[in-house]
């Protein structure tokens, strides 16, 4: 299969930052993706409705003219959010999802919740409302190993947390191990996950082998071979359960390539092109349209898009970089490489 057109995608999981990050980033988002779950995670986090439109106008602000794309807004969850917030969230029409950080996880996570097990009314009122819950599935805990914190943050939180909410609308993000796959899948349709294109194409060789490479850094960390291959499978099968979320994460080169660097890969520049040749891979291309662009409108109530892009076998070559603001940059994934496919919106 040398050409695919499929409906447009939708990107359920991704980082558009603020000020000039975002000005440099959401244009990749909104090229490809005629809507995206826009992650809270700013200094300071997005914890109100109010907060979530004011940021809404900025994101729109950054797309360019002429591009039609709808982000979808989520809140970050804190110890001091109130029930009040969390039912005002699920009567706007803007707001989609609220998000679960353990505190300490990632990125401009401090301000999320140090015990996942203490929030029970806030929980209540989401399984009440219907408004998911969208979970970085890791525990915190120096006594974990860090390729571990997965596994265990699905027996200690996730599992007590869906046993006490049977009904809750719960999204793991961002899955890296068959632990989380086949925990899904044991789960009845309130439950689902998102999968990157770095995970499907990645395992922790790429971060490690032969020197240490930061732009493969992100949380949850790459992990094995047999965890890849399990999240292809899942990804490929077509199951209504798994579905796009890139985690496009964009920070600078500078806080990237550092003696402490940053988690997050940027793959908004080629999203939909590291999909096709994850799904290609495994000779599934016919299953990507269902992963990228049915399944997860499904699972969030909305229909899915009506526009069609096109998938083209096509070289590509990557840039070295993507200038943000007046002096800094941005390493997209593959900089300086080239990508095996080419989308292209039809017109
Ligand atoms: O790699 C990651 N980067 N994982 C996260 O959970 C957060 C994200 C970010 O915001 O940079
Ligand atoms: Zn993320």
């Amino acid at each position: 299969m040398n050409e695919l057109v499929i409906r447009q995608p939708d990107d359920w999981h991704v980082h558009l930052r603020d000020g000039a990050m975002l000005a440099a980033a959401a244009p990749f988002t909104a090229r490809q993706c005629a809507r995206a779950i826009v992650m809270p995670n700013l200094v300071p986090p997005v914890t109100t409705v109010a907060d979530a439109l004011a940021y809404r106008d900025r994101i729109l602000a950054a797309v360019p003219a002429g591009v039609s794309f709808e982000p979808l807004m989520t809140l970050y969850l804190t110890e001091q959010t109130s029930v009040a917030q969390l039912a005002a969230a699920a009567a706007s029409p803007y707001i989609h999802a609220v998000k679960l950080y353990p505190a300490g996880a990632t990125t401009n996570s401090d301000r999320g919740v140090r015990d996942p097990l203490s929030i029970d009314p806030l929980l209540a009122e989401l399984e009440r409302s219907g408004l998911p819950l969208l979970v970085h599935g890791e525990v915190v805990d120096s006594a974990v190993d860090i390729f571990d914190r997965e596994a265990q943050f699905i027996e200690r939180v996730l599992k007590p947390l869906l046993a006490r909410f049977p009904k809750l609308k719960l999204v793991m993000e961002h899955i890296t191990t068959k632990d989380a796959v086949e925990f899904v899948l044991s789960q009845p349709d309130n439950v689902a996950a998102t999968i990157t294109a770095h995970h499907l194409l990645y395992n922790r060789n790429a971060l490690l082998v032969g020197g240490v490479h930061p732009h493969y850094y992100c949380l949850p960390v790459l992990k094995r071979e047999s965890h890849r291959q399990a999240l292809l499978v899942a990804a490929t099968s077509g199951h209504p359960k798994f579905f796009m979320g890139t985690d496009s994460a964009p920070h600078t080169q500078a806080n990237k390539e550092s003696a402490c660097g940053c988690a997050g890969a940027f793959t908004a520049h080629a999203a939909l092109e590291l999909y096709a040749e994850a799904f290609d891979q495994v000779g599934q291309l016919a299953r990507l349209e269902a992963f990228t662009s049915l399944n997860g409108p499904r699972f969030y109530g909305l229909a899915p898009n009506e526009a069609r892009i096109k998938l083209t076998r096509r070289a590509q070559a990557v840039p070295l970089f993507i200038p943000v603001g007046e002096s800094e940059r941005l390493i997209p994934l593959r900089a300086g490489e080239t990508l095996a496919w080419q989308a292209q919106l039809v017109p």
